[in-house]
């Protein structure tokens, strides 16, 4: 193989990629985050104060309205923990598939860790308590609370944390197999918790394939 081949080849790769990511990848998507947020501010307004089991189920529901089966019915049972850039919460997966995912994420104690670098835009909506973010030159923590909406653009990377309890609906678009490394690299490398691995790997992979099947990826 010589310089000439390879960079045909790496050309020709680069420009699949390129085509797929700025006119394949967009179309795909389902979930419009401003319908979202109106959801999350108008289930706010109605489930009893403080009860964030009866938020979930309230945000679950008027998601399903709206997008039907891309939405897995919420229930208390297929939470899992999650471990990823040194901050450990539970998430619960009510959509997955190759460029978008849907959870709620969070945590009853409180924790404080790296965002990851994704090749996804994140939408985190907060439910309950407060998110605090560390941004590079800023030396104040920009805090958003309960109906605020914190973007994350793809490639970007802050300090999280959550202080004390925390919970938000979070939304993922862009190449979600690309940030799997991420999400599994503590498990593998730190808490070698292979049962949350496994229960990871099955609910992602089922919310894929479910997804694929209804032709959503
Ligand atoms: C909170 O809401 C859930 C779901 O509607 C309900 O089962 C539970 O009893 C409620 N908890 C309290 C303390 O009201």
């Amino acid at each position: 193989m010589n310089y000439f081949k390879l960079s045909i080849i790496l050309g020709v790769v680069l420009s699949v990629y390129y085509y797929l990511d700025t006119y394949v990848l967009p179309t795909s998507y389902i979930f419009d985050p401003q319908v979202l947020h109106d959801i999350v501010k108008d289930s706010l307004a109605i489930a009893p104060a403080g009860n964030t089991t009866a938020l979930f189920y309230e945000i679950n529901s008027k998601l399903r309205d709206v997008y039907g089966d891309n939405i897995n019915p919420y229930n208390t049972e297929d939470w899992m923990f999650n471990n990823a850039g040194n901050a450990m919460g539970s998430m619960f997966i009510q959509h997955a598939s190759i460029s978008e995912y849907l959870i709620f994420f969070g945590t009853a104690i409180g924790t404080e860790g790296h965002t990851g670098v994704h090749p996804a835009r994140d939408y985190f909506y907060i439910l309950k308590g407060e998110q605090w973010v560390h941004d590079l030159g800023n030396p104040e923590p920009i805090i958003y609370k309960p109906g605020d909406l914190h973007i994350l653009e793809r490639g970007f990377v802050q300090q999280y944390s959550m202080p004390t309890t925390c919970f938000a609906l979070e939304l993922a678009q862009g190449w979600i197999p690309g940030m799997l490394p991420f999400g599994f690299a503590d498990t593998l490398f730190s808490t070698l918790d292979f049962g949350t691995f496994a229960r990871t790997t099955y609910f992602t992979a089922k919310a894929m394939v479910e997804s694929a099947i209804r032709g959503k990826f």
